[in-house]
């Protein structure tokens, strides 16, 4: 018994905004993002929110599984910004799309929160308890972005991907997942400032740091390390996979682990050009986008792959 997929889906707020469109309101240019990322454009929210864009992916991935929100008795959501510090995004959910019957959290792993979504599930249901549930990745990163910070600001997107999984006889075969708290300062976001009169405190109100580099050097030797774990230890070769799905933030630390694994470039699907980095969201949107194109068969085998802060990784191999 593991834990197989049998719907997914995916919501982008419909505002567009391009590389030409950030060169009108800072000093940047479609050249130098491009260049060096590979992001040509991404969506930032407007009207949506964190549970609205997870709601509707949740919908049509239900749709897709055949599944009604009644049948649902998990709901897990990877966000690093939800609406509220309470109630998470995930019971949010339950309510928008009627799942009385789910117990619902949220899970803190930013680029990593889907993969850990899916291996909590997963981990529910090799102990007995559950039988399906709907996983979801899904972020607001404009609202936390320094607006007047160039370097980090033109990286990221807003979106939400969905996937249902259910115990299945085929479906996960391996998986692995990791953190390491020691270099948390490399990428890096301060929670709300603190108006308590009865101490003094900074009132600043802190966004999204990152020494870019220093996460560069980490997922160019973290993905591929973890990649090769998972599939040596489920007697899988590189090239036994069809593609891999891999958290979306530069095109770069991409390209580097089709080397790496010496595996071409053909089998990693793109979404970064149009999406840009949507952290936990990256994953399932491309894993939707995938999948809408026909481009999985049964059977096929399929890596996906999340990273990010915390720092957090994790690979799975999967059949579909
Ligand atoms: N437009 C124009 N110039 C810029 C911009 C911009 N948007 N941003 C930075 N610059 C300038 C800098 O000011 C600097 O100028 P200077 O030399 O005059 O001081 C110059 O470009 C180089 O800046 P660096 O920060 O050194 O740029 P680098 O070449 O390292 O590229 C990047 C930055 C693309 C983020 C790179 O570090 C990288 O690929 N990092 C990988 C991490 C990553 O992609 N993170 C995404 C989120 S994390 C995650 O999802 C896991």
């Amino acid at each position: 018994m593991t834990t197989r997929i049998i719907g997914t889906g995916r919501c982008l707020p419909e505002h567009i905004v391009t590389n030409d469109d950030l060169a009108k309101i800072m000093d940047t240019s479609d050249e130098w993002i491009a260049s060096r990322t590979g992001i040509r454009k991404r969506h930032i929210a407007k009207e949506e929110t964190t549970a609205s864009m997870s709601a509707e992916a949740a919908k049509r991935a239900l749709k897709q599984a055949g599944l009604s929100p009644e049948e649902i008795d998990l709901i897990i959501v990877g966000t690093i910004t939800g609406d509220y510090v309470t109630p998470s995004t995930a019971c949010e959910v339950q309510q928008i799309i009627g799942a009385e019957n789910a117990v619902a959290f949220d899970i803190n792993a930013a680029c990593s929160g889907f993969m850990f979504a899916l291996n909590t599930a997963h981990a529910y249901f090799q102990s007995g308890i559950y039988q399906n549930a709907l996983i979801i990745g899904a972020e607001t990163l404009s609202k936390i972005m320094d607006w007047g910070d160039r370097s980090t600001s033109v990286l990221f997107g807003d979106g939400a991907g969905a996937a249902v999984v259910t115990k299945g006889d085929a479906g996960l075969l391996n998986f692995t997942q990791g953190s390491d708290g020691a270099k948390g300062m490399v990428l890096a976001c301060k929670n709300r400032s603190n108006n308590n009169p009865l101490i003094s405190t900074s009132k600043e109100m802190k966004y999204t740091y990152m020494d870019g580099q220093e996460v560069y050097k980490f997922a160019v030797s973290k993905v591929p390390e973890s990649i090769k774990k998972v599939l040596a230890e489920a007697h899988l070769e590189p090239e036994d996979i069809k593609y891999y799905i891999l958290h979306q933030a530069n095109i770069r630390i991409i390209q580097s682990v089709a080397k790496r694994l010496k595996v071409s470039e053909e089998k990693f699907p793109i979404s970064l050009d149009h999406c840009g980095n949507i952290s936990a969201g990256s994953v399932p949107i491309l894993l939707d986008e995938v999948n809408e194109k026909g481009m999985l068969e049964k059977g096929d085998k399929i890596v996906m792959a999340g990273f990010g802060a915390g720092l957090t990784w994790s690979a799975c191999v999967m059949e579909w």
